[in-house]
């Protein structure tokens, strides 16, 4: 809350919630709206009081200062299992996933801009300001260390999978199904990894995932490397 009124004071409106109800909105709420519609049992479930006091409890200035991180068991479960390929990414296990000092300066030049005494055109891309060490955590980079199967199961499966909609072009690249892929479509994995930042068929997305070059190259070689039999 205080990020927020940082940038944008206390009388603005977000969107469509207006500047006095900011404040009183509650996250339990929207929970209950989900239960409510029948989804109460979550396969992967995000138990947040327990990470949050994990969290606390690893580096007592959380919630408030986010660095260093904080560490949570309950919350490490979770992210194993997503990045296992058997959900989609989990939520980061601190409050804050900025990186206080991009977010210092995001929020002054957008002040600046807002209030007419910097012009438009100064305005950083103020979605850049995560933290870049919690990449990894954040779900946007592959874990530290993992394989190059790994990687394109991290990086890949949450829009390429068995469960999602297999009748439309995306279907052709399932990350369950790298073992008996055929060479070609593993070869155009391999050329939309290979494309430019410009090229709106660039994968993974830019939108959502940030790789290295030593990343990518190690999916690549994944994808040229023949199966083994046996192997899933
Ligand atoms: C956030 C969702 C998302 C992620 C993450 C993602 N993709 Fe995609 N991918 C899509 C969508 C949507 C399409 C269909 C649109 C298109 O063809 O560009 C697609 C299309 C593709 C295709 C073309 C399939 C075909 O035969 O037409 C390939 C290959 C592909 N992705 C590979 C990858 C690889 C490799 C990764 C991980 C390194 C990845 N994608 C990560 C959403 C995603």
């Amino acid at each position: 809350m205080e990020d927020f009124h940082a940038a944008h004071g206390l009388n603005e409106n977000y969107g469509p919630i207006p500047a006095s109800m900011v404040d009183k909105s509650d996250p339990s709420q929207l929970a209950a709206l989900v239960a409510g519609a029948g989804f109460a049992s979550q396969p992967n479930a995000f138990d947040s009081a327990n990470i949050e006091a994990e969290v606390q409890a690893s580096s007592p200035e959380q919630p408030n200062v986010n660095v260093p991180a904080g560490r949570s068991a309950t919350w490490q479960r979770i992210y194993d299992q997503a990045i296992a390929g058997n959900f989609i990414a989990v939520p980061y296990h601190d409050v804050k996933s900025t990186d206080p000092a991009k977010l210092a300066i995001a929020t002054k030049i957008h002040t600046q801009v807002a209030s007419g005494t910097a012009p438009a055109d100064t305005l950083p891309n103020i979605s850049d300001v995560f933290l870049e060490s919690a990449y990894p955590d954040l779900g946007f980079s592959p874990k530290a260390g993992a394989t190059g199967h790994e990687m394109l199961v991290q990086m890949c499966h949450q829009c390429h999978n068995s469960n999602l909609d297999q009748t439309i072009s995306r279907a052709r690249f399932n990350v369950d199904l790298l073992q008996t892929m055929s060479v070609e479509e593993k070869a155009s994995a391999v050329a939309r990894l290979q494309l430019g930042d410009e090229d709106v068929h660039k994968m993974p997305p830019l939108m959502f995932r940030v790789i290295s070059a030593a990343e990518g190259a190690a999916m690549i070689q994944e994808l040229q490397t023949p199966p083994t039999p046996g192997d899933k």
